[in-house]
């Protein structure tokens, strides 16, 4: 039998443990998907050059020929389908990048576009 004084001691103690983990954790995150979005952005501005053709406010953009994607705003799904494959006169990205930077360009529309 383990004495009660030392139980609770192991209780309390990993409780803390699970407590700094979980901020541990979610700080993480919170950076990660921070880098992400900023990635993103990047994408969209420099080698998918996205912002040609559309308007986007958090981006700076300004452009018509494409939607308006504040307007619209795609979630990340919508706008990963149209970069792969390409939507009217919108180029297919597949080749071009990476479909993790398809994937990244994606977080950072759907959640910009929000703003
Ligand atoms: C040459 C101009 C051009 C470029 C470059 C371009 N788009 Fe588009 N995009 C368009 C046009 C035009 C449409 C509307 C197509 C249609 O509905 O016929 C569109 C549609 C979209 C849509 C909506 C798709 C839907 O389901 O209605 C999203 C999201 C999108 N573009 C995101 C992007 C992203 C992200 C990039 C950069 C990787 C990009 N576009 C680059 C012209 C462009």
């Amino acid at each position: 039998m383990i004495p009660n004084f030392i139980m609770k001691k192991l209780i309390i103690n990993f409780s803390k443990f699970l407590f700094f983990l979980t901020i541990t954790i979610s700080v993480f995150n919170q950076v990660k998907s921070d880098e992400i979005y900023e990635k993103g952005k990047i994408i969209f501005l420099e080698k998918g050059n996205c912002a040609a053709c559309h308007t986007l406010t958090d981006a700076g953009s300004e452009a018509d020929i494409g939607p308006n994607l504040n307007q619209i705003k795609p979630d990340i799904n919508r706008v990963i389908i149209a970069v792969t494959n390409g939507i009217g006169v919108m180029p297919a990205y597949q080749g071009e990048l990476t479909t993790e930077e398809i994937e990244t360009v994606g977080h950072y529309v759907s959640i910009s576009a929000e703003n």
